[in-house]
């Protein structure tokens, strides 16, 4: 059969008559991964994959991504779940299917360059749980950043699957760095590197379909790998982009699911295997097949997370991406900065000044962690930089990258940023030039000695060292000996059913009238929801009384949507429509990356110790730690604590030399924007 001609086939005998594919595609599932990861914020619960895990085995699928990228982070600190229990799990159900992870390089699964022991005791994990494919990654395309995991990976004979970060400076393929020899170089390297596999990583939906052409057909000319296409939705591009890749002879594509598909996150099978059924590229899935796993994920799945999705917008796309070849998720997360910082005014200055500030770092590829680096950088310039100075406040992982913490970049980092974030740095001014872990010092007996017999395997173990504050947290809940807080519990269809029809009820004007009975006191395992309908908000609290869910109460809120910037709420608040909630309990909220508008109204903690100048928080985070000490003295400038926010460790200094009067905080608690984090008296 010639290239992509269509045999005649008759609706109700095509199975019979669909012809054996030359060349059939193979296809990568994102679902239980990326799927989730770009549209539920990353939230999928296992207990949630198990009801299609033997029905998506059953596909056909070359691979299934169930676990990495974010998944390690969500799950201990937001989901109450162990990590690799998932990979243990989802085995059992899914028997023929290959397991893929996506590895983020030296980074593992977190933020950082971890050490080199962590990173082989890592990948020995992940192999021993039961991971077959490692999707490896390096945010700068600094393949040193591999040295370390590949090894391993070849060692326990598994597929290591080398990524190349598509990114661009220009709209289209070409410009300074970003042209087809950069690709087809990195290519070459990755094969010479031993990979089984090479990945064109689009994470951000950048790559247009006649460049994925370009690419594809130059990549399957210098290499003898097979080639991998990884495209997001997000500027609407990426099926295209998979079919002009289709053409040029691309191996391997990725999908999800139709429910987890579009938007930020991929195109959906379905079309696919239409597009492609009876040519010599045909899938041969069974189309009935998937659509009887789509009826179960609606049906079971999706009303636990449809509240997670971003609906604020009609359209699907989102057309920043087009034109500002920048990640998607990395503008929302801006947004989202600028919102807390009650600076969204500002969103057009950090549109012009991000690229200055991409290339005065080198001009790095925007993926995680880097998109959050220049991100969060570019915002610290809008807000804090005068005409007179930039850089006026440089956050730890720009001196870091500066450093050549992360790598190398693709261009040489600005002398002069760098100069001065190198200035009073710890590890000293002199930038290295060495693969980045060597001058890192071996971390496992380190965490050993500080979480002791709290871990109890090496699982636990390599958890600890990844995340000290969350995983020590988490093994707390996992070993019994602190209660996890009701927010980290799932939810039940039943919840789901009965927290609609209350807002349905609300809506309707039926729930004004007093209550025939009086409301029983909240009981410890209510759980908070903030609920957007029609652009009004309303706050619901559901309470488990025996076995069925009882709505304790539902209130709406004072109109201050979260697209909308934060503003004080104007006048006099319109009165709640129904019984107002026996406290104003903060609500958990259900999306972590919104701001919380329950939260901002509050007053801020109160300085605890008289009088003094207090350092508050600059915007919503969680406490890593404290420098200081009650009583220590500090100078103007210096670091006090560590506040993760954005995924992002920020060192806060002091605002005044002079004695620490008070820490008001501890490790691993949750603050609001302008909590008084300390008092320096
Ligand atoms: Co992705």
């Amino acid at each position: 059969m010639t290239d992509h001609n269509q045999v005649k086939m008759t609706a109700m005998n095509y199975e019979k008559e669909r012809p054996e594919a030359e060349n059939p595609l193979k296809v990568e599932d994102l679902t239980l991964r990326d799927g989730h990861q770009s549209l539920f914020a990353t939230r999928g619960r296992t207990e949630d994959m198990i009801p299609v895990a033997e029905m998506m085995d059953e596909v056909g699928f070359w691979a299934m991504e169930i676990w990495g990228g974010a998944t390690f982070d969500t799950m201990h600190r937001f989901l109450n779940e162990d990590p690799w229990e998932r990979i243990r799990t989802l085995k059992r159900y899914i028997k023929k299917t290959p397991f893929s992870m996506l590895l983020r390089g030296q980074n593992l699964v977190g933020y950082r360059n971890y050490a080199d022991d962590v990173a082989k005791a890592f990948v020995e994990r992940a192999v021993e749980n039961g991971m077959d494919i490692f999707r490896t990654f390096d945010a700068l395309n600094d393949y040193r950043n591999f040295e370390t995991v590949v090894p391993v990976i070849k060692a326990s004979g598994k597929h290591f699957q080398g990524c190349i970060c598509y990114s661009l400076t220009e709209p289209r393929l070409g410009g300074e760095v970003y042209d087809l020899d950069y690709y087809v170089n990195k290519a070459r390297d990755l094969e010479s590197m031993g990979a089984d596999s090479i990945c064109v990583k689009d994470m951000a939906g950048l790559i247009a379909p006649y460049d994925a052409y370009v690419i594809v057909k130059a990549l399957k000319a210098a290499v003898k790998a097979p080639v991998h296409l990884h495209s997001h939705f997000t500027s609407g591009m990426s099926a295209m982009s998979q079919l002009k890749a289709v053409e040029a002879g691309v191996d391997i594509v990725d999908t999800c699911m139709s429910p987890y598909a579009y938007r930020t996150s991929h195109p959906a099978i379905e079309p696919l295997v239409m597009t492609l059924l009876g040519t010599n590229r045909d899938t041969g899935f069974d189309i009935k097949h998937l659509a009887a796993i789509n009826e179960k994920l609606e049906k079971e799945v999706m009303p636990k997370y449809k509240h997670l999705l971003d609906d604020s917008k009609m359209s699907i796309i989102d057309i920043n991406v087009l034109l500002h070849q920048t990640p998607g998720g990395m503008l929302s997360n801006l947004v989202n900065q600028l919102k807390q910082m009650d600076a969204l005014d500002k969103i057009d200055d950090v549109y012009r000044e991000l690229p200055r500030v991409r290339k005065e770092l080198g001009q790095i590829p925007l993926v995680t962690p880097t998109s959050q680096i220049v991100g969060i950088q570019t915002v610290n310039n809008v807000l804090f930089d005068t005409p007179e100075e930039r850089y006026k406040m440089i956050t730890d992982q720009v001196k870091d990258l500066c450093y050549g913490l992360y790598g190398k970049t693709a261009v040489p980092i600005d002398p002069e940023v760098q100069k001065k974030a190198l200035k009073g740095y710890p590890r000293g001014e002199e930038p290295i030039t060495c693969r980045p872990a060597e001058v890192l010092e071996p971390e496992l007996e380190k965490a050993k000695a500080e979480i002791g017999d709290l871990a109890v395997d090496m699982d636990d173990l390599v958890l600890y060292a990844l995340y000290p504050v969350t995983g020590k947290r988490f093994l707390k809940w996992k070993y019994g000996k602190e209660e996890p807080p009701a927010e980290v519990r799932p939810i039940t269809l039943e919840q789901v059913k009965a927290r609609e029809t209350l807002i349905k009820k609300a809506l309707a004007g039926e729930l004004v009238e007093k209550p025939a009975k009086e409301a029983p006191p909240k009981s410890e395992n209510a759980r908070t929801f903030n609920v957007f309908i029609d652009g009004e908000y309303f706050e619901v609290g559901v309470d488990e009384v025996g076995e069925s869910p009882v709505i304790r109460y539902i209130q709406q809120m004072p109109a201050q949507m979260p697209t909308m910037p934060a503003m004080p709420p104007p006048g006099p608040v319109s009165p709640p429509r129904s019984t107002p909630p026996p406290a104003p309990a903060p609500a958990p909220a259900a999306k972590p990356s919104a701001p919380e508008p329950l939260k901002a109204a509050e007053p801020p903690k109160a300085a605890a110790a008289g009088e003094g100048t207090p350092l508050k928080a600059p915007m919503p985070g969680m406490i890593v730690n404290y420098k200081k000490q009650v009583g220590d003295s500090v100078t103007e400038g210096e670091t006090v604590v560590i506040l993760e926010a954005m995924k992002m460790e920020n060192a806060l200094p002091a605002p005044v030399s002079g004695t620490i009067k008070s820490l008001n905080f501890q490790s691993g608690d949750s603050v609001a924007k302008n909590d008084v984090l300390c008092v320096i008296g």
